[in-house]
């Protein structure tokens, strides 16, 4: 008999909610942002629409991120969150019960585990499963994690920045930091208060990373304007920015990812280690996006480094290689501790 169940996978990121529905791939990519109206507690708007509201809201709406590194920090927003964009992928009736698989961190507690279910549950799911983001992330950046051999995913997302090295279907070593694209959005914002006495949002503070943002000195400077407003006389002033000033505001929070990554290959038997410098080490995630990073970890680990196919959309696609693979899906689900 054919089943009335629906399979989805939730890449529920601190940036961007990403939903796969099995047979279909990838569906949607929104923001993780809900914007609710304080009074009523109404929800407003989310995604795409509530990030446009962040930073710009009237006194009776608030837009917020409701996932800070990675875990769910506003219970209610997230609920608010999966719901309407499940909703949006599965009309909701009685008879589609989906099952899904949501990913999360590595570094997750019980309590925050329990709460990403009930989350899931919330949607009307007849099962929920959890995976290792890390393990979506390096199905779906294509490697190939079956072999007896070593191979390194590093995944640097909004909230943080997960790395593993994997063997045989395993994970041999892993490691977890909540430094990432947020982080060094924050950095910015930090070192144009402090040098320019001038405070920007930190949504500005990511499209001028996007735009000439850099993990190691560029051959060529390039500029960029932006407007904030000045600490000591409250008026708007315009500052302009270089890729060196970049470049030195977020160099500390890089300097800790490759520190996770360095200590992750410090914990891998050495078989596997003499693996991954001839293979490579693979990064995905939004901030792979930021220029020469690759570059970076390549020169200060000696070991090549090589950016996934469309890198914010691996996990996505790793779940949603796994939903067609129930084998792949139930070594991959993670075991219930205790
Ligand atoms: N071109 C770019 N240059 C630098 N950073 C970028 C670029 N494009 C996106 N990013 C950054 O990537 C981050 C989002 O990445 P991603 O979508 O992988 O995160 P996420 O999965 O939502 O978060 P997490 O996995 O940490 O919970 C943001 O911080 C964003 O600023
Ligand atoms: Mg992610």
């Amino acid at each position: 008999m054919k089943s009335m169940s629906r399979e989805i996978g939730i890449d529920l990121g601190t940036s961007y909610t990403r939903i796969s529905v099995r047979g279909r791939g990838l569906v949607l990519s929104e923001p993780t942002v809900v914007a609710i109206n304080k009074i009523t507690g109404e929800i407003l708007a989310v995604g795409n629409q509530a990030k446009e509201m962040l930073g710009r809201t009237p006194d009776n709406i608030v837009a917020v991120r409701p996932l800070k590194d990675g875990i769910i920090a506003d219970f209610e927003a997230t609920r608010m969150l999966v719901q309407n964009l499940v909703y949006r992928v599965i009309p909701r009736s009685l008879f589609y019960k989906p099952r899904i698989v949501v990913t999360i961190p590595s570094a997750i507690t019980d309590v925050e585990e329990r709460a990403v279910e009930g989350v899931a549950y919330n949607t009307g799911a007849k099962a929920v499963y959890l995976m290792e983001e890390v393990m979506a992330a390096a199905i779906g950046a294509g490697l190939e994690i079956g072999k007896p051999e070593g191979c390194m995913i590093v995944d640097i997302g909004g909230g943080t920045s997960e790395m593993a090295v994997l063997s045989l279907g395993g994970i041999v070593a892993e490691n977890s930091v909540k430094v990432a694209g947020d982080k060094l959005d924050k950095d910015i914002v930090e070192y144009i208060r402090s040098r320019y006495n001038v405070l920007i949002g930190e949504t500005e503070a990511e499209d001028i990373k996007k735009q000439i943002g850099t993990a190691s000195d560029a051959m060529t400077e390039e500029r960029v304007s932006v407007k904030g407003r000045n600490l000591s006389t409250g008026l708007p002033e315009t500052v302009t920015l270089t890729t060196y000033d970049i470049n030195q505001a977020i160099k500390d929070s890089l300097e800790m990812i490759l520190k996770a990554i360095k200590t992750t290959l410090e914990n891998t038997p050495p078989e596997l280690s003499s693996d991954i410098m001839t293979r490579g080490i693979v990064l995905c995630g939004g901030g792979s996006l930021l220029k020469n990073i690759d570059r970076y970890i390549s020169e200060q680990t000696g070991i090549p480094v090589f950016i996934a196919e469309s890198p914010k959309e691996c996990v996505a696609r790793g779940l949603s290689m796994a939903l067609e693979n129930i084998e792949v899906l139930k070594k991959a689900v993670k075991t219930k501790k205790g």
